[in-house]
């Protein structure tokens, strides 16, 4: 077991309600001394609870450490982090499933490390691949399933966690348009029925104003907060429509002239 998938920063089960996200003037060098790079520079952020918040900006501007050091993988160099008492669980590109085991077997794992009994975890696995409309699939292998699938399956066993914070990491980014499409509805709804609050990284900006309440802009490195974009277009949206691809055209130029001003 990985720690990608491990209950990363989970609060204890206290059965309160999480409070914000607050990120205070967060930031992260790699390295020391004179070749140190400075991936974060000062990012002050705050998720309500129940927010689908995303996180845009280019290649190699600190979306994905911003991210790890909210699951608390990484230590940050300066400011803080609160995560408001949520469990946070994580979801990347990459399915990272384990190809020796069952569909089922694998949303189990979170559950089995937390020593939930056979039964139960029987039980849940069978409700969330129901939930990520899977139900029949459990005892297939990861190899015999589409790419589409098997991010269902990752999202499946990260909702296994019991996790209410979903830091994701480009989920969508090496599936077809229109399996994008049909995931970003799948997740809309699981958010809502579960009242999760998502943080969710992409460099695609239609996808951004697909699905966030939120759009928030980073500059190149070291990813600074440039800009931030409120997102009140009635849902379930469409990536195609002329809402979406208006704000997206606005977004789209303020993120080209950050990255031109960098690129001389
Ligand atoms: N573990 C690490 N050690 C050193 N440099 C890193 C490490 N992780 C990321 N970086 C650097 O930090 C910057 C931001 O990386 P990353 O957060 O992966 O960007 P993004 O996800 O926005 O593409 C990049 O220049 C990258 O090379
Ligand atoms: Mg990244």
């Amino acid at each position: 077991m990985s720690l990608l998938d491990a209950d990363v920063a989970g609060a204890a089960g206290s059965g309160k309600r999480p409070g914000p996200v607050r990120l205070d003037g967060v930031s992260k060098a790699y390295g020391r001394g004179r070749t140190a790079l400075l991936a974060l520079d000062r990012v002050s952020l705050d998720v309500r609870p129940g927010e689908f918040v995303c996180l845009l900006g280019a290649s190699g501007c600190g979306k994905s450490t911003l991210l790890s050091l909210v699951a608390g993988l990484d230590p940050v160099t300066g400011g803080s982090i609160d995560t408001g008492g949520h469990r946070v669980s994580m979801m990347f590109q990459e399915p990272a499933l384990f190809p020796w085991l069952t569909v089922a077997r694998n949303v189990e794992i979170a559950m089995r490390l937390r020593g939930v009994g056979r039964e139960e975890r029987r039980a849940s696995a069978a409700a969330l691949l129901e939930t990520v409309r899977l139900t029949g699939f459990g005892h297939k292998r990861p190899h015999e399933l589409s790419g589409g699938m098997r991010q269902r399956v990752a999202l499946a066993r990260a909702l296994a966690q019991d996790a209410d914070l979903l830091l994701m990491d480009e989920p969508f980014g090496a599936l077809d348009a229109m399996t994008r499409d049909i995931l970003h509805d799948e997740l809309e709804r699981i958010w809502r029925e579960r009242s999760l609050t998502v943080l969710f990284v992409t460099h695609n900006v239609r996808e951004a104003v697909r699905l966030g309440d939120r759009v928030i802009l980073l500059s190149s490195r070291p990813g600074r907060i440039i800009e931030e974009f409120g997102v009140d277009q009635p849902r379930p949206r469409r990536i195609d429509s002329t809402e979406v691809a208006g704000l997206a055209a606005t977004i789209t130029d303020r993120l080209r002239t950050e990255v031109s001003r960098h690129a001389q």
